[in-house]
């Protein structure tokens, strides 16, 4: 049947600016990295992301190699386009990166001229898409001259392949060196993908400030640490959770000291009326230099559950210094 997205799907979003530029994002986006590859029920990511969409979230965020196997959340989401979402290809912003391992030998991995293009050409057949729009190089290589990286960036927009470029894992210092070349060259950066969560608050101490003072845009990754800061980490870990299922996830991350503060993180929650999840959320989102939070969802109820955050609105002054007190500890 033809999917007829929700007239109301824009009534209960806030768009947020992405920095100096003319974009703006949802203050949740949905992150393909797992969940939606070939080994996934297709019919569940296609729900989530249609569910997505219905509730006005209007960025999807993927990478060559999400899956597994590696290309197949791409050519999931291609599916998807094509089903159901094409009609709507301009309300939706689409973001792929290169940067890890992706295919055998010196050329399927870095940052090289050569990699990123012959990337971005297989991203895009396997979404089924002329371009992207955002196309980010997904960490740093510090073996390949940066402006070999930022000039096949740049090439990549002219080509009309990618409208905006994004930078993943940059250090503040490469960042700025990135940035400058970027705007040389006539593609500014638009958005930079860290990571950021109650749990990493490493981008407190400078990455921000940069990004701002760049006039670049946020769009963290992990804002629920990969689900630890969920209530299903406060007891038995259930069979379905990541922990267990997946390497980027390792039971031995789950000590003691981690369990006990997240006890006491999800007592600081429901005392604010609010599940640990979307306690998590809302914080990540109390910085207006945080534009986005990509956020991953195994079922249409957990990305309901997370897109149901901002109806408690902001955390009080109390609850967010009860909250720094409990991370330093
Ligand atoms: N640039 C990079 O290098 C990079 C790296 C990592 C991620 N990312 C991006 O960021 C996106 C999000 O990453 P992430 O998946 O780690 O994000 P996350 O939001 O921190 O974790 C998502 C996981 O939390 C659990 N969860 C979500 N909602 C829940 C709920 N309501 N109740 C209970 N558990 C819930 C689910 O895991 P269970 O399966 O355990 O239920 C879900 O898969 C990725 O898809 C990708 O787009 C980028």
């Amino acid at each position: 049947m033809t999917y007829l997205p929700a007239a109301d799907r824009y009534a209960g979003t806030a768009f947020r600016r992405c920095g100096a530029s003319g974009l703006v994002l949802p203050p949740l986006s949905l992150g393909l990295w797992q969940n939606f590859g070939g080994n996934d029920v297709f019919e569940t990511g296609r729900a989530i992301v249609r569910r997505a969409f219905d509730r006005g979230i209007t960025h999807f965020d993927l990478a060559n190699n999400y899956g597994p196997p590696y290309g197949s959340a791409e050519a999931n989401f291609g599916r998807m386009m094509a089903l159901d979402l094409h009609p709507h290809r301009d309300e939706l912003i689409i973001s792929s990166k290169a940067g890890y391992d992706m295919w055998p030998g010196p050329y399927g991995d870095g940052g090289s001229r050569k990699y990123l293009l012959a990337s971005l050409d297989a991203s895009l057949k396997r979404l089924g898409l002329d371009y992207v729009d955002v196309f980010y190089h997904h960490r740093m290589d510090l073996q390949t001259p940066l402006a070999e990286t930022t000039g096949a960036l740049a090439h990549a927009v002219r080509q009309g392949k990618a409208l905006y470029v994004g930078l993943s894992s940059y250090s503040p210092e490469r960042t700025q060196e990135a940035a400058a070349m970027l705007r040389d060259l006539g593609a500014p950066c638009v958005l930079h993908q860290p990571r950021y969560s109650m749990l990493d608050r490493t981008i407190e101490a400078e990455l921000l400030g940069t990004l701002d003072d760049l006039g670049i845009g946020c769009a963290v990754f992990s804002p629920l640490a990969q689900g630890l800061l969920t209530d299903k980490y406060l007891g038995d870990v259930p069979a379905d959770a990541r922990m267990g299922r997946s390497r980027s996830l390792p039971s031995e991350r789950l000590t003691p000291e981690l369990k006990a503060r997240l006890v006491r993180l999800n007592a600081v929650a429901q005392a604010s009326g609010r599940s640990l999840a979307q306690m998590a959320l809302t914080w990540t989102l109390r910085d207006r230099r945080v534009t986005t939070a990509l956020v991953g969802a195994r079922t249409v109820a957990q990305l309901d559950h997370l897109l149901d955050h901002a109806a408690s609105g902001e955390l009080d002054a109390g609850a967010c210094a009860e909250i720094d007190v409990l991370l330093a500890g």
